[in-house]
């Protein structure tokens, strides 16, 4: 019986892990247990999708240089703050340059704030 009462609760588990942003706190609050493998990174898969609706692959890889600074290298430069989130969510929007060298970012005027925020908190994940 003890077993069983286990189980449920460890799935109950699982499927509120798989909440959209809001819950993402919260999550955050449980201590990590053996499950952690297994769950999914909400944050990871939604910026995923915005990413591959638009066009930063063109310029940007994860792990090396290519037009735009390797992601990774981002996630480098900067702390992970609300106000380097805020400038870099704006730089994407705008577009711009300067920080890594003379060629351009194009601007995003066509994504939400929102979503390229969830990107750029995804950029930080991948130091
Ligand atoms: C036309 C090529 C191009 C595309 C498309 C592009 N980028 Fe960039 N990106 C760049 C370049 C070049 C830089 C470096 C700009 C600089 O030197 O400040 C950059 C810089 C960045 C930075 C760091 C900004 C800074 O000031 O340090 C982030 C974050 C970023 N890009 C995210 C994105 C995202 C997200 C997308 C898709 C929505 C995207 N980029 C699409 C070329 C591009």
């Amino acid at each position: 019986m003890k077993k069983i009462f286990i189980v449920i609760c460890a799935s109950a588990l699982l499927f509120s892990c798989g909440g959209g942003d809001k819950t993402e706190k919260k999550n955050a609050a449980v201590p990590a247990s053996k499950d952690a493998a297994a769950s999914t990174n909400p944050l990871e898969d939604k910026a995923i999708e915005i990413v591959g609706k638009s066009d930063c692959t063109t310029c940007h890889k994860i792990n090396e240089a290519s037009t735009g600074p390797a992601w990774k290298d981002v996630a480098k430069k900067y702390e992970n703050t609300d106000a380097n989130i805020k400038m870099l969510v704006s730089k994407v929007i705008k577009g711009g340059q300067g920080n890594w060298g003379t060629v351009p970012m194009t601007a995003h005027p066509n994504l939400s704030e929102e979503d390229v925020t969830t990107i750029v908190k995804y950029i930080f994940t991948l130091k």
